[in-house]
């Protein structure tokens, strides 16, 4: 069986080898994990210590870790096609989108429609919701694994918000066509929410073209990053109607203005930032996010998705079932290969070097600008070893 419309990786660029050079975990591991934690570079390593170095010597530099932090806001908005003040430097996803819902009324229009292929800490936020008169709507796939925009057409009317969907899902890479939604949500009036983390860095996102009104997404993963830093796009025209009530000075117009009096968010999408920022993880971040532009989304997703089809092709070759779509626009940058142990089959692939993750009985290998058609080979070779715990095509 053959994967239709990529052509699979065979020769490995001399780019793709002097990026990977940066990452010392090659040296001795084959790293598939970058859906759960991106490997770490040469130039994080050295973000971390500046970072240290700074403090050690200058004490408390904060007007160099503020610049820092709005440096990321830049990098975070040139990388989606959105303006700096549509962007705002937050702890994580969840923090990120709490901000927004404590910015919604659910009083006129009460519906938050989302896709059971969403990253729980967001459904659970959107749950939560109810208390304060929130209805939650919930569109599942359809018999194939699929969740094409028809489906979300029956869920979503005129009392529907929010639509909030995952962009590639964790637990299978399934990738949604985020244009096609957005027009289901925009055709009611709905906000258009994206968590786009298991994405993020992986290939091109034009927010606009893709009609997202608020995405959010983090650096741990494809963008090289560390934990600590939640990343929040919030389209430009919104900023009228989303004033949020989980707010702190770094939200202010003038952080430094130490005021008891009143509370002035800022004009732009700073209002949805609170506290203190996780400077080690901004210093890291920006890093990680310089370090994907360096090489551009354009030409790290012709290679990720040369990648996955490739990793696709060999494991079909080899009679193991894919969880992941064999479309290459229907999927992200992970492959899924279905278990009867996913635990145990990640443990003795750690045991053989090679590191991976899983979710919902799938082992999952996820690929970046530094992966080769070599550890496509090493991950099926070791999967060939421990084939007992894989799920065989009958
Ligand atoms: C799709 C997706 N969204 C969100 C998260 C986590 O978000 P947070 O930054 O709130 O921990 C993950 C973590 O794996 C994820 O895969």
């Amino acid at each position: 069986m053959s994967v239709p419309t990529v052509a699979p990786a065979r020769e490995t660029p001399p780019e793709v080898l002097a990026f990977r050079a940066r990452f010392p975990i090659f040296e001795h591991r084959v790293h598939l994990a970058s859906n759960s934690k991106g490997a770490l570079s040469d130039a994080v390593l050295a973000a971390h210590r500046e970072y240290l170095d700074s403090w050690r010597e200058l004490g408390a530099p904060w007007h160099l870790w503020v610049e820092r932090h709005e440096d990321l806001r830049a990098a975070f908005a040139a990388l989606i096609g959105a303006k700096t003040s549509e962007v705002a430097v937050c702890p994580s996803v969840s923090v990120a989108l709490g901000a927004i819902a404590s910015a919604l009324d659910w009083r006129d229009r009460p519906g938050i429609v989302f896709d059971d292929y969403s990253f729980p800490t967001v459904t659970y936020l959107w749950h939560a919701q109810a208390a304060r008169g929130a209805r939650i709507g919930r569109v599942a796939p359809d018999e194939a694994g699929e969740l094409p925009a028809g489906r979300f057409a029956p869920a979503v009317d005129s009392s529907t918000r929010v639509v909030s969907v995952a962009h590639v899902c964790y637990k299978n890479g399934h990738r949604l066509d985020l244009a096609a939604v957005a027009d289901v949500a925009h055709e009611a009036g709905a906000l258009f929410v994206v968590d786009d983390y298991q994405c993020t860095g992986s290939r091109p996102l034009d927010v606009r073209s893709a009609g997202v009104d608020v995405l959010a997404t983090g650096t741990v993963k494809f963008l090289l990053g560390s934990p600590g830093v939640g990343l929040l796009y919030v389209r430009e025209s919104l900023l009228d109607e989303l004033h949020p009530i989980a707010t702190g000075w770094f939200g202010q117009r003038d952080p430094n203005d130490f005021q008891v009096e009143r509370h002035e968010e800022a004009p732009d999408a700073a209002r949805f930032q609170a506290g203190t920022p996780a400077i080690p993880a901004v210093f890291d971040s920006l890093a990680g996010i310089e370090l994907v532009r360096s090489v551009g989304l354009e030409q790290i997703g012709a290679w990720v998705d040369r990648l996955t089809a490739l990793a696709l092709e060999r494991l079909l070759e080899e009679g193991f079932v894919p969880a992941t779509p064999l479309d290459a626009a229907k999927r992200g940058p992970q492959v899924a290969v279905r278990t009867h142990d996913m635990e145990r089959a990640v443990a003795e692939l750690e045991r053989r070097d090679v590191i991976v993750t899983s979710r919902d009985g799938n082992l999952r290998a996820a690929f970046h600008y530094y992966n080769t058609p070599d550890d496509v080979e090493a991950l099926v070779s070791a999967l060939k070893e421990i084939e007992g715990l894989l799920v065989r095509r009958s």
